[in-house]
């Protein structure tokens, strides 16, 4: 007896989407997730989801978006899938009560970010459409009477005969006495554990977002793909004082109103970089601040949001505005004792979100056979080497329910009973924790410390890279060794050290830069000649 159809890791848009589907279709489905229900990055996206539904849109313009963004490395079926199955799931969670925002006369208002050809993101609550979906998938989970079981952090898969059958998971706080191993068993197991953008030591991402789901993938055997395409958002708040655990985002979609970037003397620098100045794709974005950056002593560049707004209003109509258009960026900017309706406010680049992860075709199959992967975690080809603004809340919708599918597609027949919750009885194995139990030990001298290998990652592993610091990265992580993983913490840092000596690893085998892998002793760097007159001629600068 298996304690469910589905073993869905991970309460994002992926996995509840996932879950809701699969239950939908009779499936018994058990959702685990490593915090409290609705931590993970997908309650904190802000700009939208982006979707080809506006009027003169169509699938096909963001086909063509999300594959110039990706710089030839997109899988073009997946992105096909991506934007055609878009609308019909974001009308899906219109209906589960995601409120979007609308004009007067009930139209869907669009926003604007980063290498979209045109206004094509739906936003909710003005910059809080995350928490909307997070919110609107729990409820529905919750109606659907799907169980769950919160702060259950995936160690391992469960594998035999070739076959991922279920997976090892830690509940408890971790602390010795209470701690304890539950083998959950499961005809198909999807992943959809989110991201990995804590292996860097600026990151727009929650506490949560360690790569479990990938680096347990790894470890049994599954085929990772891209891992060295991290994305890095230009503009992370760069308030003073200590460095938080997340830097709090300022969503693109500040620069799809308007909003500039100027160096630290009130210079706009973006214009001579590319035609498209500040809604050029983060990468170019995020490398050109790196540098201005770098020319003023790693200070902080400036988001100059004093203009945005219907032309012709004043700074307090202006205050008023950018609190209606973003209210949760509005809060923060403001609590950090920031008016920016009236002064530039200073902004860094930071570690944002995965293209790479677990391989998966359209249907979110892995390489192991019962082991589906869907959203951040997953690799599906959607990204290339670059993601397009607010597709990746669309990916989760779109291929959360399509790994669903699959499984239970795939699924042999299962006993039909009641769903089991994860407990020690009905098919679950359990043992108590630590002192090894049937987890590998691990051991050695020097074991990983968090803050020193997000340190190397940023410095060495970050924005630009060059061999040579990637080797001696690569040299630094070899040294280290993982924590048996006795606790979730112990647990995360074993999961950071695999993830990322295979991130270096995977930096370091592709010598050539594209887009957020740059390489910046990549003789192909040097623009040659004949490409000069290609560009289209700088804007005029303002002031
Ligand atoms: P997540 O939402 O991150 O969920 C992962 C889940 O897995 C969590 O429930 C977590 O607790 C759980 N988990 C992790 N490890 C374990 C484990 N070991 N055991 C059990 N459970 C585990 N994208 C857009 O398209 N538009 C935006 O506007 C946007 N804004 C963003 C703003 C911010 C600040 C951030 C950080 C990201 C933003 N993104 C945006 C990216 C997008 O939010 C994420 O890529 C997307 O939400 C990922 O969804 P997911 O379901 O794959 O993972
Ligand atoms: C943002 O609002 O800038 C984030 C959008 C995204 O990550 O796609």
């Amino acid at each position: 007896m298996t304690d469910a159809d589905l073993l869905v890791i991970g309460s994002g848009i992926a996995g509840l989407s996932a879950a809701l589907r699969a239950s939908a279709g009779g499936a018994r489905v058990l959702v685990v997730t490593k915090g409290a229900l609705a931590e993970g990055s997908t309650r904190h996206a802000q700009g939208g989801i982006a979707g080809a539904v506006g009027p003169g849109d169509s699938p096909v313009a963001h086909v063509a978006d999300t594959l110039a963004a990706g710089a030839g490395l997109c899988s073009a079926d997946a992105v096909q899938v991506l934007c055609t199955e878009g609308p019909a799931r974001i009308a899906e969670l219109i209906a589960r009560g995601v409120a979007v925002d609308r004009d007067p006369e009930g139209e869907v208002l669009l926003g604007l970010e980063g290498a979209h050809s045109r206004p094509r993101i739906l936003h909710a609550g003005g910059d809080a459409t995350g928490l909307a979906i997070e919110e609107a998938l729990l409820a529905a989970i919750d109606a659907a009477a799907i169980p769950v079981r919160e702060h259950a952090t995936l160690i391992d898969l469960i594998v035999s005969d070739g076959r991922v059958r279920g997976a090892q998971v830690l509940v408890g706080d971790g602390a010795a006495a209470v701690a304890q191993v539950l083998d959950l068993r499961a005809g198909a197991v999807l992943l959809a554990t989110g991201g990995d953008g804590q292996l860097f030591a600026h990151t727009t991402n929650p506490a949560v977002a360690t790569g479990d789901g990938i680096a347990a993938a790894a470890r049994a055997g599954a085929r990772l793909a891209d891992l060295e395409f991290h994305q890095f958002h230009p503009t992370a708040l760069a308030a003073p004082g200590p460095e938080p655990e997340r830097r709090f985002l300022i969503s693109e979609a500040v620069r799809g109103e308007g909003a500039v970037l100027r160096d630290e003397h009130g210079r706009r620098f973006m214009p001579e970089v590319d035609p498209r100045a500040e809604l050029a794709p983060r990468d170019v974005v995020a490398r050109e601040i790196a540098q201005v950056m770098a020319r003023q002593g790693g200070r902080p560049v400036l988001l100059d949001a004093t203009r945005t707004g219907p032309a012709g209003i004043g700074a307090g109509e202006r205050a008023a505005w950018l609190a209606r258009r973003f209210p949760t960026i509005d809060a923060a900017v403001r609590a950090a004792g920031l008016d920016w309706a009236r002064e530039p406010i200073p902004v860094t680049p930071a570690a944002h979100y995965l293209m790479g992860g677990v391989s998966t075709d359209l249907e979110g199959r892995t390489s192991l056979p019962g082991l589906y992967a869907a959203g951040e975690c997953a690799r599906t080809g959607v990204h290339g080497a670059n993601r397009l603004a607010s597709n990746s809340l669309l990916e989760g919708a779109v291929f959360g329910p399509r790994a669903a599918d699959a499984a239970l597609a795939d699924l042999a027949p299962v006993p039909s009973g009641n769903p089991a919750a994860a407990s020690p009885s009905a098919g679950s194995g359990s043992h108590p924790h630590p002192g090894g139990g049937s987890l590998p030990p691990v051991g050695g001298a020097a074991v990983v410390d968090r803050r020193a290998l997000q340190r190397l990652m940023w410095e060495r592993v970050g924005l630009m890279r060059t061999g040579a610091e990637l080797a001696e990265a690569a040299r630094i992580l070899e040294a280290w060794c993982a924590p048996a993983p006795t606790s979730r913490s112990a647990a995360e840092d074993r999961n950071l050290l695999e993830l990322g000596r295979r991130v270096v690893a995977a930096a370091l085998a592709r010598p050539g830069s594209v887009g957020a892998h740059h390489r910046l002793d990549d003789p192909a760097l040097v623009v040659p000649p004949e490409a000069w007159s290609a560009c289209p001629e700088p804007m005029p600068l303002e002031d």
